[in-house]
């Protein structure tokens, strides 16, 4: 089957499908913070979320379609405060159906691009499972170095604590 891919930034339309999205990725893996309780956002919510990410200079969610379906998102945030404004924190997440496709890599250099013309973003940043084998190879592959380790930095069901990783790179033009 032929797929057709279209990369778009977020609009507030997309609220409950977003929402859908991250619940779904909550459910199939737990390897984010989000669990099967998912995002816990309501679509009002979610609205808002987008409408902020759209207008700012420093936050944007990329959404990945595969023939209309939304299989994808990556988010960058950001404080606003001026010393920290230039930090943009990573979310990246994709259906499971859709893993090992190349998608997660290709929201990255989309965010890696608009970070570079975004005049204010200067270092991209996120933590990741040290377990996340595939979330931590696309990383360093897109450039991210790892310059850190939290120990206990997750806890998933059971009681089990988990190593997380501290990865960053800068952003120059
Ligand atoms: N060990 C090492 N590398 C692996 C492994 C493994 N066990 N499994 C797959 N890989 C490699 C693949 O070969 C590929 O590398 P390549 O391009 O050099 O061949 C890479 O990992 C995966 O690349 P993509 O196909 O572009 O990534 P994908 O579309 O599958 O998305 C993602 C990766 C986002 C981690 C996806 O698996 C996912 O959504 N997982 C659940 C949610 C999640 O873990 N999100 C990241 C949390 S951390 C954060 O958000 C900052």
């Amino acid at each position: 089957m032929e797929y057709d891919l279209l990369i778009r930034e977020a609009e507030i339309q997309d609220a409950s499908a977003v929402i859908a999205l991250l619940d779904q990725i909550g459910q199939e893996s737990n390897f984010t913070s989000l669990d099967e309780n998912g995002i816990a956002m309501s679509e009002s919510e979610m609205q808002h979320f987008l409408d902020k990410q759209a207008q700012s200079d420093n936050q944007i969610t990329l959404l990945a379609f595969l023939n209309d379906e939304l299989v994808g998102i990556i988010n960058i945030t950001a404080d606003q405060r001026p010393r920290v404004r230039h930090i943009g924190d990573v979310f990246l997440g994709i259906k499971k159906a859709y893993w090992g496709n190349g998608l997660g890599s290709i929201l990255m250099e989309e965010t890696i691009e608009w970070a570079k013309s975004s005049g204010s973003i200067r270092r991209l940043q996120l933590t990741v499972q040290k377990r996340n084998l595939a979330a931590v190879h696309l990383y360093e592959k897109m450039g991210f170095i790892i310059e850190g380790l939290q120990e206990r930095g997750a806890c998933i069901e059971g009681g089990e604590f988990l190593d997380v990783y501290l990865m960053g790179q800068l952003i120059d033009e």
